[in-house]
């Protein structure tokens, strides 16, 4: 027989008709009824009867001189005496490799269905959890290692300056950054952020002005409002003696700055370099403003980057009609990066224009009329 060979007078279950005994080392076969000297509930088949007390050598991963506990290992299950028919040995807590210790929990055994009872103990490797199956904080589960890895869990490796602390999400390693920060580490500035100097706020917001300006078209010329919106022909101008009769200016300027001025306009500073054509209102060389319509630039009908020079051809009337005249340039207006070789030509029909060229040519047709 295997098991419940080692007789225990106090247990009338264990039926052993032979087991062996040792004498001083010396193993024996000995008959039942071993003067009861060795109680180890059925775990052991030896029994090392000149020890005192007697010591069982137990089997079925139990422990103690009458084999009457679960190893520290094994307390996945309640211990239990053996039986003839069933050995009921101690079974392994599942702890992937990371504890050598665990306890039985009658609790989590019950609510298990008599399953699993085992809560390990003292989970090695950064590891943590019942059966240390997930990754202590600061630590996050490389996909790449198999849990019962020593490497399975690997150490967040957050940035002290763009996170905002050492945890990372222990799924994806991804730290958890400060405004503007990005990059699995946060080590570095995202889209529309710049570095700066402070190490409360590593990254900040690009001034509005230039990145609107140089982004917005380009995002939302789709918008279906935006849809025959603007002028979308006049990407080149073909600058006859009638079309520059039909403008109210046309200038070279450099657009120096841009700013949002209210919710409807925007508001940019030219510096004026040339002024070939100029009629409702004169227009200076030097510092100048121009209004644009915040829809106009959205849609991308202008596009224009500050520091930049331009031909600018276009109306001049108020965005609000109670305040002074200003530039406007709309989704009729025309801003085409400069070119030197225009130069000549602009100032031959702006001498056309002197000389009474415009005569008759004006004023033009009212669905071209700017404004
Ligand atoms: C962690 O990352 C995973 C996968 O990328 C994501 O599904 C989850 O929401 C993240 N958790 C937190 C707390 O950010
Ligand atoms: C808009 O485009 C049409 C057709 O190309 C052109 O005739 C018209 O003059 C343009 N409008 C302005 C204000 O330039």
């Amino acid at each position: 027989t295997d098991y419940g060979t080692v007789f225990s007078s106090k247990q009338a279950w264990v039926v052993a008709s032979h087991l062996r005994v040792e004498f001083g080392g010396q193993a024996g076969l000995a008959a039942t009824g071993v003067r009861g000297r060795c109680q180890c509930h059925g775990h052991a088949a030896q029994c090392a009867a000149q020890a005192r007390p007697p010591r069982c050598r137990c089997r079925h991963h139990t422990t103690g001189p009458g084999c009457e506990s679960c190893r520290p290992s094994h307390q996945d299950w309640p211990w239990r005496p053996a039986t003839p028919r069933h050995p009921h040995p101690c079974l392994p807590c599942s702890c992937n490799q990371h504890a050598r210790r665990c306890r039985f929990n009658s609790e989590l055994f019950r609510l298990s269905g008599g399953h699993s009872g085992g809560v390990c103990e003292r989970c090695r490797h950064h590891t943590a959890g019942r059966h240390c199956h997930y990754c202590q904080p600061g630590f996050w589960r490389d996909p790449s290692q198999p849990i019962t890895s020593p490497k399975a869990c690997r150490a967040c490796q957050c940035h002290p300056i763009g996170a905002t602390g050492g945890m990372c999400n222990q799924t994806s390693g991804q730290c958890f950054c400060k405004l503007g920060v990005t990059g699995l580490t946060c080590n570095r500035c995202g889209p529309g952020y710049q570095q700066s100097h402070s190490p409360s706020m590593p990254c900040q917001r690009i001034p509005e002005v230039t990145t609107t300006l140089a982004t917005t078209p380009i995002a939302s010329r789709s918008d279906p409002q935006c849809q025959n919106y603007c002028n979308v022909s006049d990407t080149s101008v073909h600058m006859s003696l009638q079309r520059f009769c039909q403008q109210d200016y046309i200038l070279r300027a450099q657009v120096l700055a841009s700013e949002a001025a209210g919710s409807e306009w925007w508001r940019l500073a030219l510096r004026v370099q040339a002024v070939y054509k100029q009629r409702a209102r004169p227009v200076r060389r030097g510092g100048q403003e121009a209004w644009v319509p915040h829809a106009d630039l959205a849609c991308g009908c202008l596009r224009i980057r500050p520091g930049t020079d331009y031909l600018l051809l276009g109306a001049t009337s108020a965005p609000d009609p109670t305040a002074p005249a200003h530039l406007v340039l709309d989704r009729r207006s025309l801003a085409l990066p400069w070119r030197l070789r225009w130069s000549r030509p602009l100032r031959r029909l702006q001498q056309q224009e002197l000389e009474g060229g415009c005569q008759g040519l004006r004023p033009p047709p009212p669905s071209q009329r700017p404004q």
